[in-house]
């Protein structure tokens, strides 16, 4: 069990419900609606998806074309095209969405034709980030459910299956480790790209966020228990350790350092952009892998954000090193992720208010813009200029199943159903959904992202799948890229790969040879 506190009295419960009660109770035949509905809609957009733009990564909904964006991932200042022909990157990021949609025949397909045409072997740079989350955690996760081993999921089991996706997930571990094995000797802090084919040799960038350091372990660890192979757990939990031990005396880490001194570019504090997935891989990586070490760090980390940053339901950007003196208010689409982590670490009252005030940004633009303003204590949101953007983001729809699913309440049904008439009115395109440039004017851009499939719309089919596998199973986790993760205790790592991450102690961890170019 993760968190610090988990078990609310009985009292608390009956409260949260009355707070939230006025919602009616949505029929058993409305649920089926919104279920279907979802599945109509993944459909739609993954079989506009497979017409238009497959083999490529993405789909411009709006034109049919299609956009080889795995180089775009991750602000890459300069993406270079020549010499990158895509991944199927929508592909690799929705084959776990087929198999708990419950689509055999379509799960089969893919597994088989990714294991047959996807190659890493790319003259492309791409960002360790982005390629972990998406294209790896995509590949393990479907590697698991095709060799019949997800528990709850034994009827995805591929016929004649014979590891290929595990053996492109390696290939890509491959490709990815020069990131944490040539990280600069003085920090030990990875590089944020890398190129697929030489290493590092092409790359220059040296700032990297925290959520770029801490977000791997899930991917790395299964990565490693899959193959016996130590150095992707190791590699990403020494780097965890050294950013760790970067924190001020608060406990708290800023959004940005420099990996050849440590020291931070960006000291601001927060749970959104930059920073967000470093809580929740702290948190789900004890969970996967049992560990003390993980758990512990989450609480600090935790406790810190309640202390520091936390005022009732919202959340303040604030100095890591002083965060009394610069706290800003701040509300973005990307904090809307951290209900779902409370209510993961038994903190589900909290998250309920923290919730409230996204379902209220929500519901006032019918989708979510990126940044808004909240009048004191109101919930009334204003979009701030410039950043009015729903690039068709996950957070919302994550924290509303995991309120649902530890409240039972109904509320969160008919905010979801709120939120799939949304999407069909405001994002809806000729070839699948688009992103919405501005939630204000509800233009729109010629692009859908591959978590839209992977995440959001798995998140709201869950949402109303009442009887789905996944609920029913303790022993899965879902990543930051909601990528299906068997959980594997204790003995899922060798105990002396924890050495690794060296709490507390720094840069003394920090592996591997320089290579010269
Ligand atoms: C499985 O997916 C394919 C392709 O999207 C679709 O044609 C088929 O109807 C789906 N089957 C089920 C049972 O949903
Ligand atoms: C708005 O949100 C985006 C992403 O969610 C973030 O990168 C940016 O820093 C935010 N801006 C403000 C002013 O909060
Ligand atoms: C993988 O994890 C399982 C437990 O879930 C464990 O029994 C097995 O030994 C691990 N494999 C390796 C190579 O560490």
């Amino acid at each position: 069990m993760v968190g610090r506190v988990g078990v609310r009295p009985p009292a608390l419960c009956a409260l949260l419900v009355a707070l939230l009660a006025g919602a009616q109770p949505m029929s058993d035949l409305e649920i089926e609606q919104n279920r279907d509905a979802v599945a109509t809609m993944f459909s739609d957009a993954f079989s506009g998806y497979m017409k238009a733009a497959f083999p490529h990564d993405e789909l411009r909904p709006i034109s049919g074309g299609w956009t080889d964006s795995l180089i775009e991932l991750g602000n890459v200042p300069s993406p270079r095209r020549d010499g990158y022909s895509g991944v199927a990157l929508t592909l690799l990021d929705s084959m776990d969405t087929l198999a708990v949609l419950g689509n055999h025949s379509e799960f089969a397909e893919a597994v088989r034709w990714v294991g047959e045409h996807v190659s890493f072997d790319q003259d492309a740079i791409v960002s360790v980030f982005e390629t972990t989350i998406r294209a790896l955690g995509g590949l393990l996760s479907a590697h698991v459910l095709a060799a019949g081993a997800m528990p709850g999921f034994a009827h995805m089991r591929v016929g004649g299956y014979d590891g290929a996706l595990l053996r492109l997930a390696r290939d890509l571990g491959d490709r990815l480790l020069p990131a944490f094995e040539q990280a600069p000797r003085a920090t030990g802090l990875p590089w944020p790209f890398v190129h697929l084919q030489r290493g590092l040799c092409e790359q220059p960038v040296a700032e990297q966020c925290t959520a770029g350091v801490g977000t791997s372990i899930l991917e790395f660890a299964l990565l490693s228990n899959l193959t016996a192979d130590e150095r992707y757990a190791r590699a990403s939990l020494g780097a965890l350790g050294r950013l760790w031990a970067r924190r001020s005396a608060h406990d708290l880490l800023g959004t940005t350092l420099n990996i050849h001194t440590g020291a931070w570019i960006n000291p601001l504090a927060s749970i959104g952009a930059g920073v967000d997935s470093f809580f929740e891989y702290l948190a789900k990586g004890a969970r996967l892998l049992d560990s003390s070490e993980l758990h512990a760090m989450f609480d600090s980390a935790y406790a810190a954000v309640g202390a520091h940053l936390q005022t009732g339901p919202h959340f303040a950007v604030a100095d890591m090193n002083d965060p009394a003196s610069r706290r800003q208010p701040a509300h973005g689409a990307l904090q809307a992720f951290w209900p779902g982590l409370q209510c993961l670490v038994g903190d589900a009252r909290d998250a309920a208010r923290t919730h409230e005030v996204h379902m209220q940004a929500f519901d006032k633009y019918g989708a979510m813009p990126e940044n808004y303003s909240v009048r004191a204590g109101r919930g009334e949101g204003r979009v701030f200029a410039g950043h009015e953007p729903y690039p068709l983001r996950p957070e919302v729809a994550e924290s509303t199943l995991a309120l649902y699913r530890a409240t039972g309440d109904h509320a969160y049904l008919r905010f979801g159903a709120r939120m799939i008439a949304s999407l069909n009115r405001v994002a809806k395109a000729p070839f699948g959904y688009a992103s919405v440039r501005s939630v204000a004017t509800g233009a729109l851009e010629d692009h859908m992202p591959s978590f839209f499939l992977a995440e959001t719309l798995k998140y709201l089919f869950l949402l109303f799948d009442l009887r789905n596998p996944l609920h029913a199973q303790a022993g899965v986790l879902l990543s930051t890229e909601a990528h299906l993760f068997p959980t594997l205790g204790a003995s899922g790592l060798p105990h002396d790969v924890w050495l690794a991450l060296g709490v507390g102690k720094g840069r003394e961890a920090s592996s591997g040879e320089l290579r010269q170019c």
